[in-house]
């Protein structure tokens, strides 16, 4: 038998070899190769799952519910998605055609991706951006096409910056409102703008609105994206149970858009899914109809906790914009001089604090951090003092 040779074939093809491993999950082994870190870099809540919402998982072993369910998810679900959409954005889905339970807002922005994308068509993403939108957007075959925006700008992208980069191959734009990483929360008037460009240009609208509970200050400043006129019939709407009800490790999420695309997304869905998690699923429902109040308690504390790391980061000297949602502050780190990895990486070394360095998010993230407030009050004031020690020892001589 002739001898084979290692490198003639790689056994991983060439599309995931070309995906970057996750900036993020780098950190995440050094921090956890570690005790006795205090982590504002993991951007999940720190509170449990609510009683109530696990009671009623509880109960749904107890009753036996432990096969698929339809692949489009349960009809209770998907019943309370539609009342739980028009009593908040003011817009009517059909639950039977128009909505599907995901495995959480990372299946389904795979899903909205791989259904609308041709080979090679591009997609227009505001940058900083969440991790796994550009390693999505290619696997679906896409071309990623990056908007940056500015601390000058809060982070909003700005609409000559998108129209600057339209070309005849471009397909879709993908929205996250509120943003992770950088708490931005895009305003009516700039979405209304937005609005008017995604017509001119035809585009199709994915909109990632996972914190859309977590409005701090005016509620009414935050607007569904669907619900502005003209927008439903071109828009996919994802939305998930993780950030709001503290249920990140349940994995459960929804789609919501017109009937052709959530049909191809459930066509995928279909063949390697099968089905959302069906424990979780009614956790989830528990969570629509009685968890409000659960919410908003968890807002308040969040409310809190954005306060103190705001005000701490600002006697720090680390300039940042006010985030108005999520539970996220990107200070810039320019005052020291360091790259943002440096930084990220050096804080971890000599003051045992992790943050996440924002150009993991983005070219132009770089020069800041991200610290996600979702931490509890002792954490966040320990992590402050450390991170005030670290900056005036490294804060550039300004001579
Ligand atoms: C903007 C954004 N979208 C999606 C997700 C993934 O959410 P899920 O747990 O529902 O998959 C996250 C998680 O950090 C996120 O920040």
């Amino acid at each position: 038998m002739p001898e084979s040779n290692p490198n003639k074939y790689s056994r991983v093809s060439s599309r995931v070899d070309r995906i970057p491993s996750s900036g993020i999950r780098r950190f995440f082994d050094l921090i956890a190769s570690s005790d006795d870190i205090i982590s504002l870099g993991v951007g999940e809540p720190d509170f449990i799952t609510p009683w109530n919402i696990r009671e009623a998982a509880i109960y749904s072993i107890e009753r036996g519910h432990t096969h698929y369910t339809s692949n489009s998810g349960t009809v209770d679900l998907r019943r309370e998605i539609s009342k739980y959409v028009n009593e908040r954005a003011g817009i009517s889905y059909d639950p039977v055609t128009e909505i599907l339970v995901t495995v959480g807002v990372s299946e389904g922005l795979d899903l909205a991706l791989r259904t609308t994308t041709e080979i090679g068509d591009e997609i227009l993403v505001p940058q900083p951006a969440f991790v796994a939108y550009e390693p999505i957007v290619h696997m679906a075959g896409g071309k990623f096409v990056g908007i940056d925006t500015s601390m000058e700008n809060k982070f909003v992208p700005a609409i000559a910056d998108l129209e600057s980069k339209v070309t005849d191959r471009t397909r879709a734009i993908l929205i996250n409102n509120p943003n992770n990483p950088t708490g931005a929360v895009i305003s009516k008037k700039v979405l209304f703008e937005l609005a008017e460009f995604i017509l001119a240009n035809d585009l199709i609208v994915i909109t990632d609105e996972i914190y859309d509970r977590l409005i701090y200050g005016d509620k009414d400043a935050f607007v569904h994206f669907a619900s502005i006129p003209g927008m439903r019939e071109r828009t996919v709407t994802l939305n998930g149970f993780s950030k709001s009800f503290a249920m990140t490790g349940w994995r459960v999420g929804y789609a919501v858009g017109p009937e052709e695309i959530i049909a191809g997304m459930t066509k995928l869905h279909q063949y390697t899914m099968m089905s959302a998690p069906t424990v979780a699923q009614h956790a989830a429902k528990e969570a629509l109809v009685n968890g409000d109040s659960s919410v908003n308690e968890m807002l308040e504390a969040y409310s809190m906790r954005r306060r103190l790391l705001l005000n701490g980061l600002n006697k720090i000297g680390l300039e940042c914009i006010e985030p108005e949602g999520a539970f996220y502050a990107f200070p810039s780190i320019k005052i020291t001089g360091l790259s943002s990895e440096s930084f990220a990486e050096q804080l971890l070394l000599e003051e045992k604090v992790a943050v996440v360095p924002g150009n993991v998010f983005g070219p132009s993230g770089e020069g800041f951090i991200r610290c996600c407030y979702a931490a509890s009050v002792a954490d966040i004031k320990e992590a402050l003092v450390r991170i005030g020690r670290f900056v005036g020892k490294h804060k550039s001589d300004p001579r």
